[in-house]
């Protein structure tokens, strides 16, 4: 199944200067792990040159998303701009999950095909530089399963579906 995970602030911001705009949560990066390992995670080039985590991200199939047929990402795969039909094709062919990482243009580009969006949802406003658009993005999703953070009181884990999914 195609899915989503990632985090925003009360705004819809996702990142600043190329990293979190956040401090770092050891809750939301568990639950981060939980999710997508021993899945295939697919990110924005910018996203994997951030340095919020290992690369690549262990025991997971590690994918970046590039217009630049020349990059190379040591231990992950590099896709083009048919990335998204690579992916429908994968998550064809495989039994586990593919997970969408971001930034915001990789969420906004395959929304139509995530069946699941896993969001961490930062209470407070950060200053940022990446956003979802959060007047357009979660207007056809419900949120179906709501976790409140067991140790830091400025985070909800959610997890969303597309209204028109049964
Ligand atoms: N809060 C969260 O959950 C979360 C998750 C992920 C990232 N972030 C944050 O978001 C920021 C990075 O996001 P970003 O939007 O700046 O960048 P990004 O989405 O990670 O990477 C953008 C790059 O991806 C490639 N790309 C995107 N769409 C493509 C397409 N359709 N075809 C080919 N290539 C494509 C392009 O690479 P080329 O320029 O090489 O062509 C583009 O410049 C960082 O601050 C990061 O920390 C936050």
């Amino acid at each position: 199944m195609i899915k989503a995970i990632f985090a925003i602030d009360a705004f819809g911001g996702m990142g600043f200067n190329n990293k979190l705009p956040w401090p770092k949560c050891p809750e939301d990066f568990k639950w981060f792990q939980k999710n997508t390992t021993d899945h295939t995670v697919v990110m924005g080039r910018k996203t994997w040159e951030s340095s919020d985590f290992p690369k690549p991200l262990p025991n997971r199939r590690n994918i970046v998303v590039s217009s630049n047929p020349n990059y190379r990402a040591q231990g992950a795969e590099v896709w083009g701009t048919n990335w998204i039909e690579r992916m429908r094709k994968l998550d064809d062919q495989i039994k586990g999950d593919i997970f969408v990482i971001g930034g915001p243009r990789l969420l906004q580009e395959s929304k139509l095909w995530i069946k699941e969006f896993y969001v961490t949802r930062w209470k407070g406003a950060y200053q940022t530089d990446v956003k979802i658009d959060m007047r357009t993005f979660f207007t056809d999703l419900r949120c179906r399963t709501v976790h409140p953070s067991r140790e830091n009181n400025q985070l909800t884990f959610e997890i969303h579906i597309p209204w028109l999914s049964i």
